[in-house]
């Protein structure tokens, strides 16, 4: 995705973790929200409304669910999350489109 940036000078960090997203490898640092990671790596666009248009995150503190997402740990079922108040952790698997169209 284009438009990543994280600020790396001065910041420490801990060891990043992998994260699923849509799939693919995201590499994220344990404890900050799933929206962070997905910002900081160029993620925009989280979800169509029901027009098609795109929308992504608004408020960045758990009140417009603009950055509902579907979220599991390993094999556990998928649920529907604010992505802003989710923390990452290893072996966190997210979609941004519902399970079911996978
Ligand atoms: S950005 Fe508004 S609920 Fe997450």
């Amino acid at each position: 995705m284009s438009g990543a940036r994280r600020i790396e000078e001065g910041v420490r960090r801990p060891d990043r973790v992998t994260l699923r997203l849509d799939g693919a490898d995201l590499a994220a640092c344990p404890g900050e929200s799933v929206l962070a990671a997905l910002v900081a790596s160029g993620a925009r666009r989280l979800r169509d409304d029901r027009e098609g248009t795109a929308r992504g995150a608004f408020c960045n503190m758990g009140t417009c669910s603009e950055c509902t997402v579907w979220v599991r740990k390993g094999a556990a079922a998928w649920v529907r999350r604010r992505a802003c108040l989710v923390p990452v952790e290893a072996d966190l698997c997210v979609l941004t489109h519902a399970p079911e169209a996978t």
